[in-house]
C-alpha cells in the first residue's frame, strides 16, 4: 500500500528515518513569502485528537527551492510539494517553479484566511502553469464535497487529497478561555476518521480521480477502511507526533488485518464499501 505522511506532520530533514518508511514524502505547505505562523499557543491536545493553529509557518518559496528542496531530494524518495497561497496567481507561480515532484494544492487551510478564488479556479490556474501531477487537497467542511471534487476534476486536477483539518475550539480548564492563540484551530486525529471516510466515500462516487485518504488514521484497520471507502493511498498525520514508528507498524497491521479477514490482497478491498450486497461476506 502507498503510505505517505500528511503535510505539516513530519519534518523529513529532522527525522529522515521516519520519512524512509514512507513511499513518498509530502512537504509542509510552501507559500510565496516566508511566514512566521501564528502566535502561540499553536498546538493543544483535545478529546480524540488535537487542535493546531500553526498558520502555515514556512521559509517561503525562494528559500524552500534553494535550501530545503535540494536536501529533501537527497532522501531518495518521491517528493510531493504542498503549495499554498492567497490567490490563484500565487499558487500558479509556485507551480511554475517546481520540477520532478507531485504537487498538492492546499486549498483548505483553516488557520489562514481563505483565498478569494474558488478551489476550481486555483486548480485551473495551476493546470495552465504546470504539467506536473496536481492533487487538490480539500476541506471536509464544504457543504458538498462531491461537487467541489467534480469541479476540481473538470479544472484539471489529477487526484484528490482528503481531508484537511476541521475547525475546532478548546477552552482552558480553569479560565474557560480559548487555549490557542488564534482561538479556533484545525482539529485532527482519531475524531476526524468518520468525517474523512465520508469524504473519501463521497468523492469516490463523484469522480474518477485517485484519492489519498487521511484523517485520524492510527492503525492498519483505519488505513484499510480508507482504502475500502475509495482511497488508493493513505497519509498519516497526527499519529506521527506520538508514534514515529507508525508507518511500519500500520503497514504490518494492515496486512495482518487482510489475513484475519481471509483476503488475498489489498486489491480485494479497494472501493469495496461501494460494492453493496455483502461482497466480502459472501465469499
Ligand atoms: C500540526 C499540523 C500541521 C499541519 N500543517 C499542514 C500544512 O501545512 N498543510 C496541509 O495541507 N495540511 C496540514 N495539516 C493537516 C494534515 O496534513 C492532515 O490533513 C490532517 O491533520 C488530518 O490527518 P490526521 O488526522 O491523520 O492528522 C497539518 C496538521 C497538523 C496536525
Amino acid at each position: 500500500m502507498q503510505l505517505l505522511n500528511a503535510s505539516g506532520c513530519l519534518d523529513a530533514l529532522a527525522a529522515p528515518e521516519v520519512a524512509r518508511q514512507l513511499d513518498a514524502f509530502v512537504t509542509k505547505t510552501v507559500t510565496p513569502l516566508p511566514r512566521a505562523g501564528n502566535a502561540p499557543t499553536r498546538i493543544v491536545e483535545t478529546g480524540n485528537g488535537m487542535l493546531n493553529s500553526i498558520g502555515l509557518a514556512n521559509p517561503g518559496r525562494e528559500r524552500f527551492l534553494a535550501e530545503s528542496l535540494p536536501r529533501l531530494r537527497e532522501l531518495g524518495l518521491p517528493l510531493w510539494v504542498s503549495v499554498g497561497g492567497f490567490s490563484a496567481r500565487e499558487y500558479a507561480e509556485t507551480c511554475e517553479w517546481l520540477e520532478d515532484v507531485t504537487i498538492e494544492l492546499n486549498l483548505s487551510c483553516p488557520n489562514v484566511d481563505e483565498a478569494p478564488e474558488s478551489a476550481a479556479e486555483i486548480v485551473a490556474a495551476c493546470r495552465a502553469a504546470t504539467a506536473l501531477p496536481l492533487y487538490a487537497k480539500l476541506s471536509p467542511a464544504s457543504w458538498d464535497i462531491g461537487e467541489v471534487a467534480r469541479a476540481v476534476e473538470a479544472a484539471g486536477a489529477d487526484g484528490l487529497s482528503l481531508v484537511n483539518t476541521m475547525r475546532g475550539l478548546a477552552l482552558d480548564e480553569r479560565t474557560l478561555e480559548p487555549v490557542l492563540g488564534t482561538s479556533t484551530g484545525g482539529y485532527s486525529g482519531p475524531g476526524l476518521k468518520p468525517i474523512a471516510l465520508a469524504a473519501v466515500f463521497t468523492c469516490r462516487r463523484a469522480t474518477a480521480l485517485p484519492i489519498v485518504g487521511m484523517g485520524g488514521a492510527t492503525t492498519g484497520r483505519d488505513a484499510l477502511e480508507l482504502v475500502a471507502a475509495g482511497a488508493s493511498a493513505v497519509a498519516l498525520g497526527t499519529i506521527l507526533f506520538a508514534d514515529p514508528d507508525a508507518p511500519g507498524r500500520i503497514r504490518a497491521e494492515l496486512y495482518a488485518e487482510l489475513e484475519r479477514l481471509g483476503l488475498p490482497s489489498l486489491d480485494a478491498v479497494r472501493g469495496v464499501a461501494h460494492a453493496g450486497g455483502g461482497v466480502l461476506a459472501a465469499r
